[in-house]
């Protein structure tokens, strides 16, 4: 390995890739690689804190791989495997495990959108008898500890290859925070083991929101096709899906937090023409909303095309072999991590 710093970033295979986890994450990644060593992922293991079909995830583990590499991701200069692919995740996530507080977890805001706990916390029924409401009542008892104890196992991705940095959406960034928390914890009981991380906040990476629901981000798990734009849709289900979006209350192009929807759409334009999005909003000023969702459908069929293209030219056969490579690329790097730990623990080698 060389003097460059390192950064470690995954996406979960557990649905069809969006835009907003391309602007948001992987086309950061590809501006990233020359400048760093870059590990990428598929985090199967943290997609099945979710119930998943496993003929779907084996499906979509290939598919985000080779989406990766179709994006630009160059297997030369950045690794790029399956999580499963090198055990030593899920060893160290355990290990990480006795040192985490139940504490720690319980403040995770994905963990509790996706236990539901925010929603009833939302909801008008928790503030008009908050207290009433018993525990059980929360969705959060029906869920699995593995969603719960997500984090730990992103700290152990990160923490296993002494990354550096760990660029991703906003909406990730309290799960680095924690890694940083466990590393040094574990750091400071122990004796210097981990590198301690930062967050790498892209300055595009912003959220990209649902467009069925622009409270929400747009994300691979929820159900309505509507609420978002995949990477490999073809050009008359991108046309449909934003002529379909939500738009606010009357009917001016304005970039404003009083505007969600509007403000989204106009974002997500801004992204893919490379431009501002005040300037977009002025430009159609003067327009109705049906010229420019028109407009922004032909500017997103138009930047997809060539990444669409370029992933339909990808046989299977090769993404397997990179990705076979790239863990394998990773064992020693793992084991030698994994060696220093158990010793620092205690445990007869
Ligand atoms: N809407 C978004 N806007 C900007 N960035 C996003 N990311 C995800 N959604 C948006 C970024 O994509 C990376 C990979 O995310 P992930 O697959 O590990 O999990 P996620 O963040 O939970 O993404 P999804 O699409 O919402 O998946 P599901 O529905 O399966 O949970 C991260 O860097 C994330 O910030």
């Amino acid at each position: 390995m060389t003097d460059q710093k390192t950064i470690f970033s995954g996406i979960q295979p557990s649905g069809n890739l969006h835009l907003g986890n391309y602007l948001g994450a992987i086309k950061n990644w590809v501006a990233l690689q020359d400048e760093y060593q870059s590990i990428f992922c598929v985090v199967d293991l943290h997609a099945i804190t979710m119930p998943q079909n496993p003929e779907q995830l084996r499906k979509k583990s290939i598919e985000v791989a080779k989406i990766y590499l179709a994006a630009g991701i160059d297997p030369i200069k950045s690794t790029i495997f399956i999580q499963s692919h090198v055990p030593e995740h899920t060893e160290l996530a355990w290990i990480l495990n006795t040192i985490t507080r139940m504490s720690d977890l319980f403040r995770m805001i994905q963990f509790k959108d996706k236990a539901g706990i925010q929603k009833e916390k939302n909801s008008k029924r928790e503030v008009i008898k908050k207290e009433v409401i018993s525990k059980e009542e929360h969705t959060y008892h029906k869920t699995g500890v593995g969603l719960f104890d997500y984090p730990v196992l992103m700290a152990a991705d990160i923490l296993l290859y002494d990354a550096d940095l760990v660029p991703v959406g906003e909406d990730q960034s309290q799960h680095v925070e924690i890694t940083r928390t466990l590393g040094k914890r574990f750091n400071s009981t122990f004796g210097e083991t981990f590198n301690i991380p930062q967050v790498y906040m892209i300055k595009e990476g912003m959220r990209i929101m649902g467009l069925d629901d622009p409270i929400k981000k747009m994300s691979k798990s929820v159900q309505s096709k509507y609420n978002r734009i995949d990477l490999l849709d073809s050009p008359d289900e991108i046309r449909e899906k934003i002529m379909k979006a939500v738009t606010d209350s009357g009917n001016k192009i304005e970039y404003g937090d009083n505007k969600p929807a509007i403000k989204n759409l106009l974002n997500i334009f801004a992204l893919v023409t490379d431009s501002q999005p005040t300037k977009i909003a002025a430009r159609f000023e003067d327009k109705g909303y049906k010229e420019f969702k028109e407009t922004l459908a032909d500017a997103v069929i138009e930047y997809l095309t060539p990444l669409q293209k370029r992933y339909h030219g990808i046989p299977d056969t090769d993404v397997q072999l990179i990705l076979a490579q790239g863990a394998k690329k990773l064992a020693p790097l793992a084991k030698k991590k994994m060696i220093d730990v158990k010793e620092k623990l205690g445990f007869v080698m």
